[in-house]
């Protein structure tokens, strides 16, 4: 009966899909190349196992870029794309906007359990008035790669555990380095202005014990621990030159991975995409990378940022049944799965992480999850873009020597309550 149902509505599927334009399902994503070469292969996939045609629309890595490339069609409301992957920070913008279909429908007809889910990221970032509008597919958290090779090298035992062990051992390795690698570098990081700043921003600040936003839930940049976190930020560019120059105006994710995997970093922040690039064939590092929390100010925790990426159905597609058999397949336990096997990722769903195979394959995967369970998100309203672009201006400018931190951090809040004041 199971199967004569599924065939009737794989049957009533196509019917309608052979009835759109072109016939195919729309899938907009970015990503690093072989993210995109990921999704590709994945689509392809869904493709044989449905009968469903699926097209993808390809987008750039940087995520302002990506949020932009969604906005257009949806504004206008266009039908294509029929689903995308979205940005942790940018759901709630979508949401308010009215721009994703509630999923609960679908749930309910399916069965479909929401359980195996990091249940903390579904409840911050995927319901909105009650709705279920998102679902995790994969979640991000800054981490701190190491050179095991070069620490080993020079005595050391472990990666810091604070930023000033960071600056301390990167100074010692990078003078000795410089003589045979006259590029290297202590600790590379994202500055550049863009969203990712933000992040780094976030992770300096309150592994300092600040953050953005008081207990009360206004919005506080100029506070003395951000102050100070950001004066320290400049510092591994101005002060102890560990960091290069163009940090602030080039470094994004894919610059701040070539140049550690090209070898000339001892140090890197980047998100968990990292690791497996490092580790594959032609990586100058391959075989030499360690992986580890962020360090903390002095006597603190080190903190990573809540990054991730969710997948949404837009409310103006006119697939939409299709567009939700291609949710449940990139959610379920076989496609999660792939998503650590083939790239690394940390899955949206738990139950991935006991899975014996990941486990033994990416040990540091169980190691790290306190990482992402306590990773600080950045604040969840739907002018955030607008913050957040106020913030990169000013955090950017700092870096870059043309203002001092605290006035930076001053100017910046006094903008961002405004945007703030405006839309309460
Ligand atoms: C990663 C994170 C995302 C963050 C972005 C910043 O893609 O998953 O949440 O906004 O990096 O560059």
């Amino acid at each position: 009966m199971k199967k004569i149902l599924f065939a009737l509505l794989m049957a009533s599927l196509l019917l309608v899909t052979c009835t759109r334009r072109g016939g195919k399902l729309t899938f907009m994503v970015g990503g690093a190349p072989s993210e995109v070469e990921f999704w590709e292969k994945l689509t392809e996939s869904f493709e044989k196992e449905t009968g469903i045609p699926i097209d993808l629309i390809r987008q750039p890595t940087d995520t302002d870029q990506r949020r932009q490339g969604l906005v257009i069609p949806l504004k206008s409301r266009q039908r294509d794309p029929d689903l995308f992957l979205m940005d942790v920070v940018w759901i709630g913008q979508f949401a308010a906007s009215k721009w994703l279909l509630p999923l609960d429908r679908w749930i309910h007809r399916d069965d479909f359990s929401v359980d195996p889910f990091f249940d903390r990221v579904l409840e911050f970032a995927d319901r909105y008035n009650g709705d279920l509008i998102a679902l995790p597919i994969y979640v991000d958290g800054g981490l701190l790669y190491y050179r095991k090779d070069l620490l080993q090298r020079f005595g050391y035992r472990a990666p810091p555990r604070s930023w000033t062990e960071l600056v301390r051992c990167s100074l010692e390795i990078q003078k000795a380095l410089r003589r045979e690698f006259p590029n290297f570098w202590g600790y590379c990081w994202q500055g550049a202005q863009y969203e990712g700043l933000v992040c780094n921003f976030l992770e300096f600040a309150a592994s300092n014990g600040g953050g953005f936003t008081t207990q009360e839930g206004e919005l506080c940049l100029n506070l003395p621990e951000n102050i100070e976190a950001l004066q320290f930020m400049v510092d591994l560019i101005h002060k102890y030159k560990i960091s290069p120059p163009n940090t602030y105006t080039e470094m994004k994710e894919e610059e701040v991975r070539s140049l550690f995997q090209s070898g000339n970093a001892l140090f890197e922040r980047n998100w968990p995409y990292a690791w497996s690039l490092h580790q594959a064939r032609g990586s100058a590092v391959k075989g030499k990378v360690g992986i580890a929390p962020l360090p903390g100010f002095e006597g603190k925790p080190g903190v990573s940022a809540l990054g991730g990426w969710h997948i949404g159905i837009s409310r103006y597609s006119d697939a939409k049944a299709q567009a939700w058999e291609f949710v449940k397949f990139v959610t379920s336990y076989k496609v999660q799965k792939e998503l650590v096997v083939g790239l690394g990722w940390n899955p949206g769903r738990v139950d991935i992480y006991d899975d014996q195979e990941v486990r033994e394959k990416f040990p540091h995967l169980q190691a790290l999850k306190g990482v992402f369970e306590g990773a600080v998100a950045r604040p969840n309203f739907p002018y955030y873009t607008l913050v957040s672009e106020i913030v990169q201006k000013w955090v950017n400018l700092s870096l870059a020597g043309k203002i001092g931190a605290g006035e930076a951090l001053d100017r910046a809040e006094k903008e961002a309550e405004r945007v703030v004041r405006a839309y309460r």
